[in-house]
């Protein structure tokens, strides 16, 4: 709809080669008036119509209502809101908001819930969480245990949900409440969507990946074995509640992994987020709090900025895929849940840096500092030894940013916060690229 109105507006907006606005137009700190680069065209120019539209969307995003008072010694909770006209949705981010079962019981549209949670953080949170919910009223409340891991991200699974959503008798005014990771996030979320045409869904994320990623959005689905979430539904949800607390329980390697999405949104539009987990990634690791709440924050602002722009990824919103289209590769080729998604993403950010460089588009000092900041977050910046060229070009193609059969790719253009969701590179480069990578050669990206 944006883009629509941007290009009959502006006459700028044609290229079929997307560019994306540079950080000034993301982080709301700019004149309307300085020149930045159009969504649309890469042209830099003065948009005050994109530049002002952006700043609009920027601040609806962190202007919505704050939730009920936090409890004493824990960080004032934050909220982020997704602007999608009557879809809208906020994001609560605090300490002690998953027993704070007020906020999810004013989301509730029913009486009916079903929550959806895994083994591993049944035994954590579920009871809990299920006293809550009871304690603000004539609920009926229903749940339902997944197995645990990507493997199990797939259809026949998710049949438990509906199963037992049909046996106990839910009716389409039900809410389902994703307690866990992305996988259960994606899963509930399609559950919710397929479920009788489309029950209402809440997210209540528990790992860094589904805090500043999974849960916002409206991305829902499961993998085939053909490809990773081929199969799935756009679907947002009544609200996101993401409680920090959470993350102490969450092991080390799942936490760091989550990193890397962080750093996607500073490699695509935000030098500033960049930099500062340039300073602060130990932080993020030993699970400052304070630290977590500044990257959790930033990371939905611009996750909930893009989505208002472009919810169903028809030009802006595929820059948030900046390393998936390899890393996607890399999870199916060493079967699902081998790597975690964060961990394939991590080093397919590099091999799109890397090639970024090759095709001439970046300075070599992004790349280098892409390899240290993800060596940093303790995230692989190459992919398994053993994958095949064969292996990656088969897993490619199958991606979701394969256009009448051309691959797109994300690729990084001009200063640090800039990237490009094309078609049109020498697909040489691609290979070239690929074959240093499969071959563990001397990597241009660890040379330098
Ligand atoms: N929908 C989207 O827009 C989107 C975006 C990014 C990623 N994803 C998807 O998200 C998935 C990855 O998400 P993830 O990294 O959260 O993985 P995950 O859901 O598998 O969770 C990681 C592991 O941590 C465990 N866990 C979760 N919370 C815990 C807690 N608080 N304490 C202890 N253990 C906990 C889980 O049981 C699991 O074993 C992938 O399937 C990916 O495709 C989706
Ligand atoms: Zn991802």
């Amino acid at each position: 709809m944006f883009a629509a109105e941007l290009s009959s507006s502006l006459n700028c907006c044609a290229t079929p080669e997307r560019a994306v606005p540079n950080v000034a137009c993301f982080s709301g700190r700019t004149s309307p008036h300085t020149p930045h680069t159009c969504i649309f065209s890469r042209a830099s120019r003065s948009h005050k119509y994109c530049s002002r539209r952006i700043q609009k969307i920027q601040a609806r995003a962190v202007a919505a209502e704050a939730p009920a008072v936090p409890k004493p010694g824990t960080l004032p909770p934050r909220v982020v809101n997704v602007s999608l006209g009557d879809r809208s949705y906020p994001i609560y981010i605090g300490e002690a908001l998953l027993n704070n079962s007020e906020i999810i019981a004013q989301h509730v549209r029913g009486s009916q819930i079903l929550v959806v949670t895994n083994e591993t953080i049944a035994p954590l949170y579920l009871d809990s969480f299920v006293k809550g919910l009871q304690s603000q009223g004539a609920f009926h409340i229903e749940t339902v245990i997944l197995p645990d891991g990507e493997e199990h991200k797939s259809l026949q699974v998710l049949q438990q949900v509906w199963d037992k959503a049909l046996e106990s008798r839910l009716d389409r005014k039900a809410t389902f409440v994703a307690l866990g990771g992305g996988v259960v996030g994606d899963m509930t979320g399609f559950a919710a969507a397929a479920y009788q045409r489309g029950a209402f869904f809440i997210q209540v994320p528990t790992t860094v990946m589904a805090m500043v990623d999974s849960s916002v959005g409206g991305k829902t689905g499961v993998n085939h074995p053909l490809g990773k979430n081929m199969i799935g539904a756009f679907y947002q949800p009544q609200c996101v509640l993401a409680d920090m607390e959470t993350l102490k329980s969450l092991p080390d390697r799942e936490l760091a992994s989550g990193i890397s999405e962080i750093v996607k949104y500073g490699l695509i539009y935000d030098p500033e987020l960049f930099q500062w987990l340039e300073d602060n990634v130990d932080k993020l690791l030993a699970r400052d709090s304070k630290a977590m709440m500044h990257a959790i924050d930033r990371s939905c602002a611009i996750k909930a900025g893009i989505v208002a722009l472009d919810e169903r990824e028809g030009g802006v919103r595929a820059t948030l895929n900046l390393g998936h289209t390899f890393g996607h590769a890399i999870e199916a080729a060493q079967g699902y849940g081998v790597w975690l998604h964060g961990e394939a993403v991590a080093a397919g950010m590099v091999m799109a840096a890397d090639m970024s460089f090759r095709l001439g588009w970046i300075e070599p000092e992004i790349c280098k500092r892409t390899v240290d900041l993800l060596k940093r977050a303790k995230q692989p910046v190459t992919p398994p030894k053993g994958m095949t060229t064969e292996q990656f070009k088969t897993f490619m193609s199958v991606d979701k940013k394969v256009q009448d059969g051309k691959l797109r790719l994300v690729l990084l253009k001009g200063p640090l916060g800039s990237s490009v969701v094309t078609g049109n590179f020498d697909s040489k480069i691609l290979d070239d690229t690929i074959a240093a990578f499969v071959a563990h050669e001397d990597l241009l990206v660890e040379g330098r």
